[in-house]
């Protein structure tokens, strides 16, 4: 896909960090801007700032895990602006279970994350595949994994990020193959400054039994605070999206700093060795070389 100009981008999770980031970039190209969250204050906020900028703005209330609400979410966009010819796939929780093994996490823990994080990206993909094929005019989905798609453990959320990332190359091929004018990408990144570990603020009221106890909420948060600042910025992450599309580039990875880390997982691998671990020495000495992580 090469012209933005009055066409129109559809993004889950668009109300806050990457999400809002991409929105803003997207108005930014001219492009009709459809922000879908579940948070009502934090959406409002975002189509407000975009109008300000004078954007073609709306905001639509979704909770990406229901597939009716993704069916509502294209004929509204529909509704308003005609033909949707970027999706952003985008929404996306992370659960601080503080040190819980995988078989300890509660089921309805792994039914949130699962249920934002992967079945969200397939009902977008089921609602709005059909759709993009159907108009024909050149397309692009961005689906929003993270590093943690190319690196061991990671809990539940490393689990949901490696079946994203697996969806997203099928996609690929089965667009190709059908010969679809649909491009297709998946987004890896590594620490951005977002709001991801304040997910519990969206955590669904019947699935709170499994919600971690404020201490650990907040010891977690603590742990993670500088991590996250030395990440990049939402709106520099866009940037590289953006000029992704334009390339069709298939694998967007806007953090070179653990390319290394990476690697020494896939080298893990073809040893037929030990599950590889994060060393904290390599990401420290990147951190104090002022590499973004
Ligand atoms: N921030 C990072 O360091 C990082 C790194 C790698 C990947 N990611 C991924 O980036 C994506 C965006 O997260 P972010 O970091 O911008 O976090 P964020 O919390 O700032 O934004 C996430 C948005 O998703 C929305 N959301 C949550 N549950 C939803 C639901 N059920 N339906 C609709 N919207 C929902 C939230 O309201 C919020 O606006 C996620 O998929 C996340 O896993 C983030």
């Amino acid at each position: 896909m090469q012209d933005f100009e009055g066409k129109t981008a559809v993004i889950t999770g668009g109300a806050s960090g990457i999400g809002f980031g991409l929105a803003g970039k997207c108005a930014e190209l001219r492009m009709n801007v459809v922000i879908a969250d579940i948070q009502q204050d934090a959406r409002d906020a975002a189509v407000a700032a975009l109008e300000e900028r004078q954007a073609q703005v709306i905001g639509v209330d979704v909770n990406t895990m229901v597939k009716e609400s993704i069916d509502n979410l294209l004929e509204e966009s529909v509704a308003a602006f005609g033909n949707v010819h970027l999706l952003f796939n985008n929404a996306g929780v992370a659960s601080m279970q503080g040190g819980k093994a995988v078989w300890e996490v509660p089921n309805s823990d792994w039914q949130w994350v699962m249920g934002v994080n992967f079945d969200g990206v397939l009902y977008g993909l089921q609602t709005f595949v059909p759709h993009m094929l159907e108009h024909g005019e050149a397309s692009h989905i961005v689906n929003t994994a993270s590093l943690a798609a190319l690196m061991p453990s990671g809990g539940n959320y490393g689990v949901s990020k490696h079946a994203v990332f697996a969806l997203t190359e099928s996609l690929q091929r089965d667009l190709e193959t059908r010969g679809a004018n649909i491009g297709a990408s998946v987004l890896c990144p590594g620490f951005v400054q977002t709001n991801i570990f304040d997910a519990e603020r969206n955590r669904p009221e019947e699935l709170s039994d499994s919600k971690p106890a404020p201490e650990i909420t907040a010891q977690m948060a603590q742990m993670t605070k500088g991590m996250l600042e030395a990440g990049k910025a939402p709106s520099e992450v866009a940037e590289i999206v953006l000029d992704s599309i334009r390339e069709d580039r298939f694998y967007i990875l806007p953090h070179p700093a653990w390319d290394e880390i990476v690697e020494g997982r896939l080298r893990q691998v073809l040893a037929r060795g030990p599950v590889a671990s994060i060393s904290p020495e390599v990401m420290m000495r990147k951190r104090e070389a002022g590499e973004q992580l």
